[in-house]
């Protein structure tokens, strides 16, 4: 399907962010090891999390997804049972990298696949640590990516120093580590603190799990408990909306229900560096995951500096943050964010050759991109590499550059925000 955009005068009103992605992910495979129902609301009805309910589906758990609510009936750490054929993963690298750290801790074999985007992403990330933990998993095609051959059992605790900031692998070790059966812990120490919505879930579902800096551990077999579960809004979907109010003139935009979790936040800060207009509203707790409702007004922005230690904490928003350095006035540099180049397409790449299309001054570099800002970009015809965020981030480029912007598969924002573009249109 071939999008098309054109040029929006104003943005007004007001959106409700559907539920966060990676929150959604836990809450049902955490539901599923827990004992008793678990009831999540808010529930991402995005084609990524539908896989991950898929996957346990095909493990024996009932999962009743009445839309508004979803009940998980949880079967108990070991109630798992044996898939009668491959786990289809589809698009999901989180389903892909936090079940197999369940799988690794199961007593039986398991073997999971997915797209095409997935079985070229790197798995060798998490076949190291839990092959350490004495797992045997392996990549069937031999390139360290999925399909994955998993013999799970008899796992023993670690500490892993992550070479990578990544909540996929940490969460993938922490899982694993719930079925050590030599008694100890299991940790992760990361170079900087990734998402910690696992910490904070499996805390949640009565795990003993302390976070100390960048250092998490869990202790295994716990018996983890039902529990309700709203899941807040996700950040990395209101941040299109943010960067369309700022950018769009005469635009005045809410956009409510965002879980503003510290790990996740980075995106705001970004915002506030580069000049925005932008109050936070009616700040609340959901099951432990902070919320606001954020309001943003048109923003004459400037570029700024993005590296280091808050790079895993807006990760999934630089896709955006480019197109709002392109319209900045300034530089912007984006450092310390290699990690873009293994993500749902390489992000780094795929900016580069769409924004230049449109006339922004981008150079990518290894590990992030360099932007002059422009005075205007021009509509064109965009490739989205069938990656949910990249369609996004250019649906909101449209809405500010000259002419049409015609996005190719925009279709993939099913993935995580299947109304969005009928949200879009709402404000128009
Ligand atoms: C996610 C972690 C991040 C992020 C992804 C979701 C998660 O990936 O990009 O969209 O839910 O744990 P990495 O762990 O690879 O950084």
């Amino acid at each position: 399907m071939i999008l098309q955009i054109t040029k929006a005068n104003s943005l007004r009103g007001e959106v409700k962010i559907p539920g966060d992605k990676s929150v959604s992910h836990r809450g049902i495979m955490l539901g599923a090891l827990a004992e008793g129902t678990t009831r999540i609301t808010n529930f991402l009805q995005g084609a990524d999390c539908l896989s991950t309910i898929d996957c346990f589906r095909k493990m024996g758990i009932n999962i009743e997804n009445k839309k508004e609510e979803i009940l998980v009936h949880g079967k108990g750490l070991h109630g798992l049972q044996k898939p009668d054929s491959m786990l289809d993963v589809g698009n999901s690298g989180t389903t892909t990298r936090l079940i197999s750290g369940i799988l690794a801790g199961q007593n039986f074999t398991s073997e999971l696949t997915g797209d095409a985007s997935i079985q070229s992403r790197p798995m060798g990330r998490i076949i190291t640590p839990l092959s350490q933990m004495g797992a045997s998993i392996t990549s069937i095609n031999g390139n360290n990516c999925a399909p994955l051959h998993i013999e799970g059992g008899n796992l023993h605790s670690i500490h892993y120093d992550s070479p990578v900031a990544s909540a996929q692998v940490k969460s993938c070790v922490l899982f694993a580590g719930m079925y050590a059966s030599d008694g100890g812990r299991t940790s992760v120490t990361e170079p900087s603190l990734s998402r910690n919505h696992s910490e904070l879930m499996l805390a949640h579902f009565g795990a003993d799990l302390t976070s100390e800096g960048t250092t998490a551990s869990i202790a295994p077999e716990p018996v983890l408990e039902a529990r309700e579960i709203e899941v807040p809004g996700d950040i990395s979907s209101a941040a299109y909306f943010i960067a369309a109010g700022l950018l769009v003139p005469n635009s005045e935009v809410l956009v409510k229900n965002v879980g503003t979790n510290p790990t996740r936040d980075g995106f705001l800060r970004v915002c506030l560096a580069m000049g925005a207009d932008m109050t936070l509203l009616n700040e609340r707790n959901d099951s432990g995951e902070p919320v606001a409702d954020i309001l943003v007004r048109s923003s004459h922005l400037k570029g700024t500096v993005i590296k280091g230690d808050i790079i895993p904490t807006l990760i999934d928003e630089i896709p955006i943050i480019a197109v709002m350095a392109a319209l900045a006035e300034g530089q912007t540099i984006i450092r310390d964010a290699a990690e873009l180049k293994v993500k749902e397409s390489d992000r780094i790449a795929v900016m580069v050759e769409n924004l230049a299309a449109m006339g922004a001054d981008i150079t990518g570099t290894g590990d992030g991109m360099i932007i002059n800002g422009v005075s205007h970009l021009q509509g064109t015809r965009i490739q989205s590499h069938l990656d949910h965020r990249i369609a996004m981030s250019f649906a909101v480029a449209g809405l500010a550059a000259e002419g049409i912007t015609s996005i190719e598969n925009g279709d993939c924002v099913k993935i995580s925000y299947p109304a969005f573009y009928d949200d879009l249109n709402n404000l128009k």
